[in-house]
């Protein structure tokens, strides 16, 4: 089983989130299982910079009126999955984010830069690279939305296509006067094409034209066909709900293991945490936070945005200090929400220590040295973080939706009773329910007894690749019986 992997962030080559990990994750799991699965990416300057042994493996024509592209070839670091990369200098080799420049603005021409990663992607379909076919095409996010419409053009035998949202809320819609620069024909500008509200959608392109749509977890693949969490496209996703499925996310449980984990002062294990103690310590001393082990450390890794609900985080941060929690925050994003946080720092300095930067490293680190992870969101297609919390033993505290409604198991009586509960979690996305659910964790906490044995739970679960790699596995056989 062949399948062509295509996404816009690998780790650690590029990563702004969770597709990064993922990507990693799911094609490392999949290559374990037998199926010959390459990654394909845009050849941003990071991207390229990271890859070893790099050479080119192909040119390609003049796509959408720029010449001289090619498909590069190398190792990733730590991985044994085949991985290509889309050269095109003119669209990728810059400085800056993946998406976005220097100032935090999306690129201008990101429409034509992930066009021409779809039309790329589209060749090495048809075999640009080494005569080699795919079965199976599994597109992710919007950047790689315009490919299943590319190929669902192609006559038949044709690669199935697949496509998985994370995150309905990002859809690349663009000014419908780019439609030639993009090499989409005229014809699918319309409502039941690509239009959506008078503007090119990469993403409605996707869902419209995959022959298959998967997002990222259970309850999301629910939600989005409500109007609260459908981001406008409920209505078209309905049409195709008999295709759509909700597969979890896994966590690459190599990359995130405590016991093993280079990043960490002190690895420790499930069972026996006094090396976890050291990392607070560490961590605490990081972040310049008062050394301090018996009160509560709240941790947050995010990108900072009101899907986090950073705006009732920074509302919330006083009264989770005076309660007597310690908060450390590793994150960036919104420049407002920024500055909201930034603010609280200022007012508790020894006690809250708000570190805007990306910082791979340090990820591993929080989620090691905090007590907690406060993982709240408007809305969350899966998360990750709260997952990797759960693995270091860091109690989450989440709000029940999408993904985190689907892997946090909130601490009551009875669930404690039934050795279930692995976090906290509450229901309405304000201040009270927050409050309410991270003070019952910090009141839990200070039982040490019933804390190390929600720790145990949290720590003993199973959220590695394993069983959603091989749901993939039989999605894509199925798909390639019906092409
Ligand atoms: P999303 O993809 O919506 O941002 P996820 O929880 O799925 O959320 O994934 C977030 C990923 O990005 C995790 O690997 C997390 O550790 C990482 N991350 C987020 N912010 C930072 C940061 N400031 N520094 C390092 N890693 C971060
Ligand atoms: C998106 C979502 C997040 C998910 C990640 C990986 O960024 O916001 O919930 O975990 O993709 O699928």
């Amino acid at each position: 089983m062949r399948i062509l992997f295509v996404t816009s962030e690998l780790h650690p080559l590029a990563k702004s989130g969770g597709l990064g990990d993922v990507s990693r994750g799911l094609a490392a799991s999949l290559h374990g299982l037998g199926v010959d699965v390459c990654v394909v990416l845009p050849a941003y300057s990071q991207a390229k910079a990271a890859l070893q042994d790099i050479h080119t493996i192909a040119q390609l024509p003049p796509l959408l009126g720029i010449s001289g592209g090619a498909v590069l070839s190398g190792r990733v670091p730590g991985s044994s999955v085949p991985t290509l990369l889309i050269d095109a200098p003119s669209l990728f080799s810059r400085t800056g984010g993946l998406y976005q420049d220097e100032n935090g603005a999306d690129w201008i021409d990101n429409a034509e830069r992930f066009a021409y990663f779809a039309h790329a992607a589209s060749l090495i379909a048809e075999g640009l690279v080494g005569n080699w076919v795919p079965h199976v095409v599994h597109a992710n996010d919007w950047h790689a939305g315009l490919l299943p419409l590319l190929l669902s053009l192609k006559p038949k035998p044709r690669p199935a296509t697949v496509f998985t949202i994370h995150n309905l809320a990002f859809q690349g819609n663009f000014p419908k006067h780019l439609l030639p620069k993009v090499g989409v024909p005229q014809s699918l500008f319309t409502p039941a094409g690509i239009e959506f509200y008078d503007q090119i959608s990469f993403m409605k392109a996707a869902i419209r034209y995959s022959d298959r749509i998967t997002t990222v977890s259970p309850t999301y693949a629910q939600e989005i066909l409500t109007h609260e969490f459908g981001c406008g496209m409920d209505g078209l996703l309905r049409e195709r709900a008999g295709d759509l499925s909700g597969i979890l996310n896994g966590i690459d449980t190599d990359e995130w293991n405590p016991a093993e984990d280079g990043y960490l002062a002190n690895p420790y294990g499930q069972h026996n945490l006094s090396g976890k103690r050291i990392c607070k310590e560490a961590i605490q001393k990081e972040f310049g936070l008062e050394s301090n082990r018996t009160c509560p450390l709240i941790g947050f890794c995010s990108r900072i945005t009101q899907q986090k609900m950073a705006d009732v985080v920074a509302e919330a941060i006083p009264t989770l200090i005076e309660a007597g929690a310690q908060f450390a925050l590793l994150g960036e994003g919104d420049p407002s929400l920024e500055a909201a946080l930034a603010d609280a720092g200022r007012r508790y300095p020894r006690q809250v220590s708000i570190n805007l930067s990306f910082e791979e490293s340090m990820a591993h680190r929080l989620q090691a040295g905090a007590d907690i992870l406060l993982a709240p969101a408007r809305f969350e297609p899966c998360g990750l973080t709260q997952l990797y919390a759960l693995r270091y033993g860091t109690l989450p505290v989440v709000r029940r939706t999408g993904g985190l409604a689907d892997t946090v198991i909130d601490t009551t009586a009875e669930t404690l009773k039934r050795r279930e509960a692995t976090g906290f979690s509450f229901e309405e996305a304000d201040q009270a329910a927050l409050l309410n659910a991270a003070l019952r964790a910090m009141c839990i906490y200070h039982d040490s007894l019933t804390w190390r044995r929600l720790q145990e739970q949290a720590m003993s679960q199973d959220f590695s690749w394993d069983a959603s790699a091989a749901t993939y596995a039989s999605l894509y056989i199925d798909m390639a019986r019906c092409r």
